[in-house]
């Protein structure tokens, strides 16, 4: 089973992340690798912070010669402003005579509820494994996904589709929306809203506030079949959603138009199923309403998600709050931080759906190499390009 997990707080040596359960013999991109953490990082709304953060996975295990071994893979996010937190952040010995623990908890943080719950008498270290720097690692393990996926002709894309009020036109297929998108500042495809959208990042900067918005991650090419609809933890949309979910700050996932599926009639939301003259499966669909997922199974269409992002709450102008060390009213903390983090979370999105799109094809095509995964793929591409129910 695909695995992974991420050790490492914001203004540590760095993040760690360590991934199981990749057959041996992939062949890794280290180009992908660089153009995704790069991706991550660089987008309009960022703060001065992001040009602090290299980075760069060291790869500590798992890999060799460009390919995977079948060992969990070790990759090490290192924390160039590590120098400036060496004391403040050291494992071992004390704190220094003139450090002051942050007690004043920032609104629409974890820090007031992880304190509480941890029994620290220091925000900061909740602050620190909070923090959205974390998902650099998410990053990382999805785009070992991606190569996984490539050989299985799955690929992943996405889109903004909102910012603040602003939002895309609609028109464009899914292709042309992912394509344009990388190429955005906004990661929209609309270049009349890219526009309108820088405009309300600046406005929003300037009054030291923060914006939110919406995002769609696609992921082309999914055969029928990944997921179940036997075992409810197992199906592919509880998995995608819970992956989603789990990005820092994102309060709403779709599977499809599920929200606006709600308020339509049924006979104008399922997508009828017609006969297709494509070799690799014979039935498609007029329609993709449903994000590509029937009863927890993917159908063969391009499976899809909606995602909402609340706006970053640390806001230059500080919402207000309460000292826990006397109960003062006091306003909240800033640390540096980004206007709009959207364009940023698409990204890590694209990861997680990568990563979960994976996990469901381990789990239908295992073996320990990747020659053995390619034959149970190609077998089954077979199986369905003839599909006749028995
Ligand atoms: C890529 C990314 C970057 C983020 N950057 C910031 C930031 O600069 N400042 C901030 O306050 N929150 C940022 N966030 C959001 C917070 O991490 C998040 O809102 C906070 O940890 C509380 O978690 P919750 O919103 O899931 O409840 C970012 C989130 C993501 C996904």
């Amino acid at each position: 089973m695909l695995d992974f997990h991420t050790a490492g707080e914001s203004h540590g040596k760095g993040i760690i992340v360590v991934v199981n359960g990749l057959p041996a013999g992939l062949p890794i991109d280290f180009d992908m690798i660089a153009g995704e953490m790069t991706r991550r990082r660089n987008k309009a709304g960022s703060g001065p912070r992001m040009s602090m953060e290299g980075d760069e996975v060291e790869i500590l295990a798992g890999i060799r010669w460009a390919k995977t071994l079948g060992s969990p893979i070790a990759g090490l996010i290192r924390n160039r402003d590590y120098a400036n937190w060496q004391e403040v952040m050291n494992p071992q010995g004390k704190p220094p005579s003139t450090y002051e623990p942050v007690t004043v908890p920032r609104p629409g943080h974890a820090d007031l509820a992880g304190a509480v719950k941890y029994r620290y008498d220091d925000l900061r270290n909740v602050i620190e494994r909070a923090s959205a720097r974390e998902t650099a690692g998410r990053c990382f393990a999805g785009t070992l996904a991606r190569n996984f996926l490539a050989p299985l002709h799955i690929e992943i894309g996405g889109w903004v589709e909102s910012i603040g009020e602003v939002k895309a036109g609609s028109g464009e297929n899914f292709h042309e929306k992912s394509r344009r998108a990388r190429r955005s500042p906004v990661a929209t495809y609309d270049a009349e809203a890219e526009t309108k959208m820088l405009e309300a990042l600046e406005h929003a900067g300037r009054d030291g506030d923060t914006l939110g918005g919406t995002f769609v991650v696609v992921a082309f090419g999914v055969m029928p079949g990944l997921g179940t609809h036997v075992k409810w933890d197992e199906r592919l949309d509880t998995r995608i959603a819970g992956a989603l979910m789990g990005i820092p700050a994102i309060k709403g996932v779709e599977v499809g138009d599920g929200f606006a599926n709600s308020r339509k009639r049924g006979s104008e939301v399922h997508d009828e199923i017609i006969r297709s003259s494509s070799p690799s499966f014979p039935f498609t669909r007029r329609t993709n309403r449903c994000g590509g997922i029937e009863g927890g199974v993917s159908n063969g269409e391009t499976v899809w998600a909606r995602c909402a992002m609340k706006p970053i709450p640390t806001l230059l102008k500080g919402l207000q709050s309460v000292d826990l060390k006397n109960g003062e009213e006091k306003q909240a903390r800033y640390e540096r931080s980004d206007t709009c983090a959207v364009a940023r979370a698409l990204v890590v999105a694209e990861a997680m759906l990568a990563w979960e799109i994976a996990r469901a094809c381990r789990v239908k095509f295992s073996g320990d190499s990747m020659e053995e995964v390619l034959d149970r793929f190609k077998e089954y591409r077979s199986y369905l390009s003839n599909y006749r129910m028995l």
